[in-house]
């Protein structure tokens, strides 16, 4: 999806979200972003990177209950609305199919999180983003990703033949297994979990 069509989406993002949410792909929504904050504890002060941030629907949360919200996203109207939510956050606009943005190189996170926003970036350029994102992160991080994702190619195809109809060959959803392979080759760890038919979410450290 491009950018303006994101941009467009933002005024009514909140709500499409929040309604009902069954089958490919948004099965799981919620349960899959409450996983990702149950990883951060004592929120308050913790520096958090939000990548693909949105409206802040991960991180809105985490920053009411104190934590330090840096977002990343491509669309100036989805920022626009992160801001309102969270004024004390600090957002840049950028494309994460460029790599770590120059302003936050010399940055470093607790965390650095991001839901369903990885799929629009290719293989090789979330791999890259991964492994350049491990730089930002402090002794003893974690860059968690929640996503339209699988454990193995077979489960993807299986979930892909289930949903003919709707799915989206633009968008490119995480193979856990081939992932993470690539990712322990760069040295890191990595750990993934099926949260429901269609999403999961992976844990590097
Ligand atoms: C489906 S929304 C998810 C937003 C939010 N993380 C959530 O879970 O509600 C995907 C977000 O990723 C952003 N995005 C998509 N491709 C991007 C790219 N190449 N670089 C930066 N942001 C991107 C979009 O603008 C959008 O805000």
């Amino acid at each position: 999806m491009n950018r303006g069509r994101f941009d467009k989406w933002a005024g009514n993002y909140d709500e499409s979200v929040s309604k009902g949410r069954e089958g490919y792909p948004f099965e799981g929504y919620y349960e899959v972003l409450d996983r990702v904050r149950s990883f951060i504890d004592n929120v308050r002060g913790k520096k958090i990177l939000d990548i693909g941030v949105g409206t802040g629907f991960l991180t809105y949360e985490l920053y009411e209950e104190g934590a330090e919200i840096v977002g990343i996203d491509f669309s100036k109207e989805m920022i626009e609305k992160a801001k309102e939510k969270m004024p004390r956050g600090v957002f840049f606009l950028h494309d994460i199919n460029e790599g770590i943005p120059d302003e936050i190189c010399n940055m470093r996170f607790d965390f650095i999180v991001s839901s369903y926003a990885m799929h629009h970036v290719d293989d090789e350029s979330k791999l890259n983003f991964i492994t350049s994102a491990k730089e930002i992160l402090r002794e003893g991080g974690k860059i968690i990703i929640a996503d339209v994702a699988f454990q193995t190619a077979e489960g993807l195809e299986k979930c892909k033949t289930k949903h003919m109809g709707d799915w989206d060959e633009k968008e490119y959803y995480i193979v856990a297994e081939k992932l993470c392979k690539e990712l322990n080759k760069c040295g890191l760890q990595c750990d993934h979990l099926q949260i429901s038919s269609c999403a999961g979410v992976l844990v590097v450290r």
